[in-house]
C-alpha cells in the first residue's frame, strides 16, 4: 500500500500519519517544527524512552530498536518516517532505508551550516558519544569540517535530564557548564546542538555561553526537508489543508511511550507545550 502511493501521482493527498521517532522525548524538538509547518498533517511519536539513552549503545544494538519501532509505525499506516535522533540515523538510516520503502528523513548535526556560519572558522559541536564516534559523522567532518576549527563534546548525562524533565535542575546546569567549556576555551563562535534532546536545554546553553554565539539546531530544517519530500512524491494531505481553511478540523498527533516513569505524560506535556495523552508502546 505505502508503495502504491509512492509509485502513483495520481495520489494527491494521503491521509495516513507520518512516523516520528527517537530514543526518547527529545525527537519532540523536531515534532514541533513539523506540526507548526505542517499542522494539518496527522503525526505519531514513538519515544522509546526504556531504551534511551542510545549513545551509548552498540550499532546493531540501535538497529534493532529502529526497525522495532519503524516495523509499529508502518503497522500504524505511517506514509513516511522521521528518525528524530541523530544517534539513531548516524547507525541505522542506511539499514531502514534498504529495509523499508517509505521515505525516511534522519538527522546529523548541523556541521555544515555552522561552518558556513562561522566568523572565525571554530565550530563546536555537542551530541552523544554515539554521533560523534560513527562513521557518518567522520564523513561529516571529512566533507564540511575541513576549512574550519571543530571541537567535539560528547555529552554524557544530558539525555537523562531531558528524560526526567530536569529542564532546569542545577545538576542539568552543571552539565551544561561542564560540557560548554571546553568549546569556550576553544573561542568556538558556533555551537551544533547535535543531539534532539539539546534543544529543549538551549536556555541552559544560553545561560553558559556569550550572547555573541550561535546556536544551531537543525529541526526546523528537517521539517522543511519532510515537506519538500512529501510533496515531490505526492504525499501530503492536501484534502485535509484546504478544508482546514473552510473549518478547523484538527490533525491528530498521537504519543507512544515504554516509559516506566510515573512521570512520562507529564515530561511529554512538557516538553510539548499542552497536555498529551500517551499510549503504551
Ligand atoms: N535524541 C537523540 C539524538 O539526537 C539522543 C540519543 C540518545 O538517546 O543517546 O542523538
Amino acid at each position: 500500500m505505502t508503495s502504491l502511493s509512492l509509485n502513483n501521482p495520481l495520489i494527491l493527498h494521503d491521509k495516513r500519519p507520518i512516523g516520528v521517532f527517537d530514543s526518547g522525548v527529545g525527537g519532540i524538538s523536531v515534532l514541533k517544527h513539523i506540526h507548526t509547518l505542517m499542522p494539518h498533517e496527522d503525526l505519531l511519536y514513538v519515544a522509546d524512552s526504556k531504551h534511551a539513552p542510545y549513545g551509548s549503545r552498540m550499532p546493531a544494538e540501535i538497529t534493532a530498536r529502529c526497525f522495532e519501532i519503524a516495523d509499529f509505525l508502518i503497522a500504524n499506516n505511517s506514509k513516511a518516517l522521521v528518525v528524530a535522533c541523530n544517534t539513531a540515523t548516524a547507525a541505522s538510516i542506511d539499514a531502514m532505508r534498504l529495509k523499508y520503502h517509505i521515505p525516511i528523513i534522519g538527522m546529523e548535526p548541523a556541521v555544515k551550516p555552522a561552518a558556513e556560519a562561522s566568523k572565525n572558522g571554530i565550530i563546536g559541536v555537542l551530541a552523544t558519544v554515539g554521533t560523534l564516534k560513527s562513521a557518518q559523522f567522520a564523513a561529516l567532518l571529512e566533507n564540511y569540517g575541513r576549512n574550519v576549527e571543530v571541537v567535539t563534546q560528547a555529552c554524557v548525562g544530558l539525555v537523562e535530564c531531558v528524560e526526567r524533565g530536569e529542564l532546569s535542575h542545577p545538576s542539568t546546569l552543571h552539565l551544561i557548564q561542564q560540557y560548554c567549556r571546553p568549546l569556550i576555551d576553544e573561542g568556538a563562535d558556533t555551537i551544533v546542538l547535535g543531539c534532539t534532546h539539546y534543544p529543549f536545554l538551549r536556555h541552559l546553553i544560553e545561560q553558559v555561553v556569550s550572547k555573541e554565539v550561535a546556536l544551531i539546531d537543525t529541526g526546523a530544517a528537517v521539517a522543511k526537508y519532510l515537506q519538500k519530500r512529501l510533496q515531490e512524491l505526492g504525499l501530503l494531505d492536501v484534502n485535509k489543508e484546504i478544508s482546514k481553511e473552510k473549518s478547523e478540523e484538527k490533525s491528530m498527533v498521537t504519543f507512544y511511550s515504554n516509559s516506566n516513569a510515573d512521570n512520562a505524560k507529564q515530561v511529554i506535556s512538557q516538553l510539548w507545550g499542552r497536555p498529551a495523552d500517551i499510549k503504551h508502546f
